[in-house]
């Protein structure tokens, strides 16, 4: 045994000078010749144990390989000395390189007679891209020295016999040194690392996804990196630990989507186990990635739900974060969320605030307590506080339609933020926030007047991508609020020929809701001409339904009577007197804040110009219309609904 390691050694300094070598050999085999005494004779059946597995694979395996000279035989030889629990002895050398706190200090141990087994020059590079990491000038520099290219050209000449666990890290030292990508030294350790692949332990794989897979991208290895991420996910049973499957997830998770897939899988097996920090990061990863896995996400809910542990601030702004990013509703982890960062909200920066309201408002989730003390926060933070920011919240705020209970100081805080920097910001981002004033009922003359304007809305006038599009449709809005919502609003407006030419009703899918309330309306009608269905008008809206009431509350035909709402305006007679029109204007589930029967910002707007423009409103809410069993129920219901509309008007 001692005679095979030997040769193995012998093999492992043969490029080293020859007194060196001498030097090192006799030391080894000191080394060697006493741990095997002490293996031998501790008497420990484990140490016997291994000592007869070594002898017994060293025999066979010089038996059936001779000679040295194949990559087979060496790589055997790398795992034969991995089987030895006993690395070598640490020797000076070792500490020297540990030690040493300049680059300088470790190219001196090249010359200086060291004894160097196969690791050390590894070692040695590990340790200058330690040095190096954060010095960039100094990297440079390092990679023109000759002794620096000694230790690189010694490295590569070992590299079959460098450790597994010392070959990964070197890997990774040397994408930290930026080594040219086309530099030998580093293709040949990539190439060893190809090779190695099936062998190395799962933590190694891990260790290479976490270091060094942006490394591999950014150097054009694809073909190390597609390897290793095959394999990963080959041995993916082989992850034992969330700490290591989190990492995983959020190195690699967007680099395969079957890799991911089998992180999600493992996941689920072991969320059971997760800590507030473990579940943090892979909500993040998950949103990241922009990857809604159901069953996951609602396991991670359950534990979220389920579990006392305590959630930190940062912990959850980024639930709130991911849960919005996915939009996936789960009542209870929302309170939870709300509740819990309820107290922490003095502590809050404008930022986070900022962020949190955001991802609220994706989730339609309007928790009255949490949104108060936002607009608390904002208030009291009125000086510092970032136009930015206050954007973020007026938009949020409109989307949920929440108007705080000291509004006016809010509103006015608002303005006089928004004041002269409103026509400096990116001209979408000016209409989204004029159009959450409009919702809100806060917009300005001024304010109005300043996008309606040619020289300002000109530009989104032809718009064709879904972002422009839903930018002139918000102009329309605010075409509309001036129009019905401020009376002693004189211009500019935008010009009627602008909605021409689009079609004004987006081909949207005729819902259940919507088909049902069409036919059983068309039943109480009695003809054609009484009725229309999914009008477009010139606020931007359409209405579901239409008709026309004489006072007696019977239907009349619609069409020869002025339209004023149509886009472009038609009829020419005057209706009747006492004649009114009524819109039905159906409410689907997602139009609504979550878990409430509140409509959105957006939907409460439509409503309030549909009634500015002179119409009667009656409202269909799925919730209601979902009760209606029999034809003859949604019948009653709809006469009901316009006898209502109807007494209301009167009633005013
Ligand atoms: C803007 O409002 C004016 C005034 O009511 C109207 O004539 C015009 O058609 C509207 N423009 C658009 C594009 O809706």
């Amino acid at each position: 045994m001692t005679a095979a390691a030997l040769e193995l050694f012998a093999r492992s300094v043969t490029s080293l000078p020859p007194a060196i070598m001498a030097a090192c050999l006799v030391k080894r085999c000191t080394y060697l010749l006493r741990e095997a005494t002490r293996l031998a004779s501790a008497g420990s059946p484990v140490g016997q144990l291994r000592l007869a597995r070594v002898a017994h694979r060293t025999l066979t395996s010089s038996a059936t390989s001779p000679s040295s000279c194949f990559p087979g035989s060496l790589s055997q030889h790398v795992e034969r000395e991995q089987a030895f629990t006993h690395y070598p002895e640490r020797q000076e050398v070792d500490e020297l390189i540990e030690k040493a706190t300049r680059p300088e200090e470790v190219l001196e141990l090249l010359g200086g007679g060291h004894c160097l087994h196969q690791n050390h020059g590894a070692l040695m590079l590990i340790q200058l891209a330690r040095l190096l990491a954060e010095k960039p000038e100094g990297k440079a520099s390092l990679i023109q020295d000759a002794r620096f290219q000694q230790l690189l050209h010694l490295v590569n000449n070992q590299i079959t016999a460098v450790w597994h666990g010392t070959l990964v890290k070197l890997l990774r030292s040397l994408y930290v040194l930026a080594l040219p990508a086309a530099s030998r030294e580093l293709r040949s350790v990539e190439q060893e690392v190809r090779w190695r692949l099936r062998r190395l332990r799962y933590k190694h794989l891990v260790f290479l996804a976490e270091s060094s897979t942006a490394y591999m991208q950014e150097r054009g290895s694809q073909e190390l990196l597609a390897e290793l991420l095959v394999h990963l996910e080959r041995r993916w049973a082989e992850i034992e630990d969330g700490r290591t499957l989190v990492a995983i997830m959020t190195k690699t998770g967007h680099l395969s989507e079957s890799l991911m897939n089998r992180l999600e899988d493992k996941c689920l097996e072991l969320v059971e186990q997760f800590g507030p920090e473990e579940l943090r990061k892979v909500l993040v990863a998950l949103a990241a990635h922009n990857r809604r896995s159901v069953p996951l996400l609602r396991a991670i809910s359950y534990h979220l739900v389920q579990k006392p542990f305590s959630l930190t601030k940062g912990v959850l702004l980024d639930l709130a974060y991911a849960y919005g990013r996915l939009g996936f509703h789960q009542t209870q982890v929302f309170q939870r969320l709300a509740a819990d960062l309820l107290p922490h909200t003095p502590s809050l920066s404008s930022g986070e605030v900022a962020r949190c309201t955001k991802s609220f408002a994706f989730l339609k989730w309007l928790n009255l307590p949490l949104f108060e003390a936002f607009a608390q926060h904002t208030l009291s933070r009125a000086q510092s506080i970032s136009v930015p920011h206050l954007c973020n919240m007026l938009l949020a705020f409109a989307r949920l339609n929440f108007r705080p209970e000291q509004e006016d100081q809010f509103f006015s805080l608002v303005h006089e933020k928004l004041g002269a920097q409103l026509a400096g910001l990116d001209p979408s981002l000016q209409v989204d926030v004029l159009w959450a004033l409009c919702v809100l009922q806060q917009a300005r003359g001024a304010q109005l007047q300043a996008v309606l304007h040619p020289a300002f809305h000109t530009q989104f006038l032809g718009a064709r991508s879904p972002k422009g599009q839903s930018t002139f449709q918000k102009l329309v809005h605010i075409n509309a609020t001036a129009q019905l919502e401020h009376p002693e609003y004189t211009g500019p407006l935008l010009p009627a020929t602008a909605l021409v030419p689009r079609p004004s009703a987006p081909d949207r899918k005729v819902t259940p809701l919507q088909k049902e309330l069409q036919e059983t309306l068309k039943g109480l009608l009695g003809g054609a001409d009484r009725g229309c269905f999914l009008v477009p008008t010139q606020y931007g809206w359409v209405l579901d339904a239409e008709v026309l009431l004489d006072p007696d509350g019977q239907f009349l035909p619609l069409r020869d009577f002025v339209a004023p709402h149509l886009a472009p305006p038609s009829g020419g007679q005057p209706l009747p007197p006492g004649a009114k029109r009524l819109a039905f204007l159906c409410w689907e589930f997602p139009n609504f804040n979550s878990r409430s029967k509140d409509l959105l910002g957006r939907f409460v707007l439509a409503r309030r110009h549909v009634r500015a423009a002179g119409f009667l409103v009656a409202d269909v809410p799925y919730y209601e219309w979902l009760e209606l069993k029999s034809e003859w129920q949604k019948g009653a219901y709809l006469k009901d609904k316009i006898r209502k509309a109807v007494a209301e008007e009167l009633a005013k």
